[in-house]
């Protein structure tokens, strides 16, 4: 939450900050700024587009930090936008994160005669780095840092030393970018990639002082850290819209090359294997697991209940799935014989780290499925497996979410044949995670059909999706991205649950969602159907191609391939993601930045 960018070197600052900006606008669009030394700042409310409009005069400055604002502390106006000054203007501030301590910091300052103009914690932070500075911006830094509770991504540049940036990371991400003409920071890697591919991510506690020709790192207090450069593995093509009319669609369409992606060198065939290098060192605890606790948030949280259906159903192990967001403040009863699976898109998420610091705390695994190479929570477990989904922009996680079950196809795969699955078990599911890319390229075929269908469904208030086993999930992920992309009141159930309760609001214009692929508990489903048919309630199911008995139940019918029970989720997860973007982008709404959300949600 949050986009800090800048750039120190050769170059004119301005036109880099706002290309960084615009890049992680997808971080938070509440508000904007920017500030370049010598040129002053300037900031506006709302999204890049409206900084870039104030900004009528040239600066030529070769120095300066941006921030695209998420609002936490103070509505988003621009007196409330980063960046922040002291009292003297001399020291600038962006940051991302909260300060805990600032009422009681801001108390202190008041007793010294420095006011505050804002509401914003970062006000108090400059101030209080102000009152510190007398030359040395890096010990003013550090200074007020210790005296400081909270999280914080933090970018602070002097108006009198233009030549140095200094960076400092407790909680929120700050990756330092290495340029053959001058050095950048970022909240994240992909808005670094159009300059360079060299990379050095911060650890919590560190600081570093960048400038023109290095950076220097150390600790809050003050010992000296050598880093070592790591490669950003992906594209700046990775992160453009290439045609579609917002990335949402485009990464919704990427599903065939996200899934070869994510299975590339992974999968034994004939051997009817998964191979999976990042946790092959610690196979043999997972081979004498009795319990797997996964964390996760949003649609994460649902992939990791996809996969406590498959873990069980295929490799016999028992999951338990939990939000990330009250796991980490439960009571949690360690087993030694337990591990936890974070499962996190951005691997940045504050509460899914969280209940990985506190499980890493009662000694337990931790494992990790995370999207961003090199992410916070990749780097804080003891093993895991990336994604390798490639950036996701849109702030509605698609690609990342099909990717996530497909790794967690992989991993059963891999302790189901630990634990005694037959070799002809495991090969058929490798075949079919193998064919599931022709499978998914054939889905997106029926896009305009999607589209169709979708522009009817635009106009209701509410819906409710109802779904089975591996497909309950699914479900309240059809309806989190309806609600996200669309604005629409949507609920999800077990199908099941229906007849307990939310039966009651069914009438003809409250849509139901039925998810009823050809599987074990089909009938069951459509058991569920004649009840909401009973009710005339408009109807779209679902269902596996071919099912004529279905279409006459239904209003309207997405017919999916059916394939093996364990791939069926992600199949039915691609038509589920294009009708959410269609009614969203029918009603005429900007999909890509839904309203007050921020795709990396650092803030607890
Ligand atoms: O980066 P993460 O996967 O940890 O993010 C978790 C959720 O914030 C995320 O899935 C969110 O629910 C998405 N906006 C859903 O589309």
């Amino acid at each position: 939450m949050c986009g800090i960018f800048g750039y120190v070197g050769n170059r004119t600052a301005q036109p880099l900050l706002l290309d960084g900006l615009r890049t992680l606008e997808y971080r938070g669009y509440d508000s904007a700024g920017i500030f370049v030394p010598g040129y002053g700042v300037v900031k506006s409310v709302g999204p890049i587009v409206n900084l870039a409009e104030k900004i009528t005069e040239p600066i030529d400055g070769t120095s300066g930090i941006a921030h695209t604002r998420w609002a936490t502390h103070g509505a988003p106006t621009e007196e409330n936008a980063h960046p922040h000054r002291d009292m003297s203007g001399s020291v600038w501030v962006v940051h991302n994160g909260i300060i805990e301590n600032f009422r009681e910091i801001k108390e202190g300052l008041t007793v010294q005669g420095v006011t505050c103009d804002t509401q914003t914690d970062t006000e108090v932070l400059a101030k209080l780095i102000g009152t510190l500075y007398a030359g040395d911006l890096y010990a003013a830094v550090r200074e007020a840092l210790r005296r400081v509770r909270g999280t914080y991504g933090l970018a602070v540049i002097a108006e009198d030393d233009p030549h140095q940036i200094v960076v400092a990371r407790m909680g929120s991400p700050i990756v330092l970018g290495l340029g053959s003409d001058g050095n950048f920071i970022s909240s994240d890697s992909s808005a670094l990639l159009a300059h360079t591919k060299d990379v050095v991510y911060l650890d919590d506690g560190e600081m570093a002082v960048v400038s023109s020709d290095g950076y220097e790192v150390h600790t809050v207090a003050g010992q000296k850290r050598q880093k070592t450069p790591e490669k950003v593995e992906w594209n700046v093509e990775a992160i453009q819209k290439d045609g579609y009319d917002h990335f949402m669609l485009k990464e919704i369409h990427e599903a065939p090359q996200v899934i070869k992606n994510t299975i590339r060198g992974r999968l034994l065939i004939e051997k009817g294997r998964a191979k999976l290098g990042g946790v092959e060192g610690v196979l043999d605890t997972l081979n004498t697991l009795h319990r797997l606790q996964i964390v996760g948030c949003g649609s994460a949280y649902y992939a990791g209940q996809v996969g406590r259906y498959m873990l069980e159903e295929y490799a016999g192990l028992p999951v338990e799935v939990e939000l990330a967001s009250e796991y980490r403040y439960k009571r949690n009863i360690p087993d030694k014989h337990s591990a936890v699976l974070a499962i996190s898109q951005s691997g940045e998420t504050a509460d899914t780290r969280a209940s990985l610091l506190k499980a890493k705390e009662q000694g337990l695994l931790t494992l990790g499925i995370v999207n961003v190479v090199g992410a916070t929570i990749a780097r804080e477990t003891d093993a895991g497996v990336y994604n390798h989904a490639g950036p996701e922009v849109a702030v509605a996680s698609t690609k990342a979410f099909i990717s996530q079950l497909t790794v967690l196809v992989l991993l059963t795969l891999l302790l189901a044949r630990e634990r005694g699955m037959s070799q002809e078990e495991g090969v058929e599911i490798a075949q079919a995670l193998y064919a599931l890319p022709d499978v998914l390229s054939s889905v997106l075929e029926q896009a305009d059909m999607i589209k169709q269908i979708a522009e009817k469904y635009a106009a209701y208030k509410d819906a409710i999706f109802i779904g089975r086993k591996f497909h309950t999930p699914i479900a309240y992920e059809g309806a989190l991205k309806l609600k996200e992309v669309a604005y629409i009141h949507a609920e999800a159930y077990a199908g099941g649950e229906l007849k307990h309760g939310p039966i009651a609001m069914l009438e003809e214009n409250f849509p139901v969602i039925a998810l009823c692929p050809h599987d074990d508990v089909y009938e069951k489903m459509v058991s569920n159907i004649e009840e909401v048919r009973a009710r005339k309630a408009p109807l779209l199911s679902f269902t596996t191609s071919g099912d004529s008995a279905l279409a006459s139940l239904s209003t309207d019918v997405i017919e999916i391939p059916k394939v093996h029970p364990i791939v069926q989720p992600i199949v039915t997860t691609v038509p589920l993601h294009l009708f959410a973007y269609y009614v969203g982008a029918a009603r005429g709404l900007d999909v890509d930045r839904p309203r007050n959300l921020a795709k990396s949600v650092t803030v607890e």
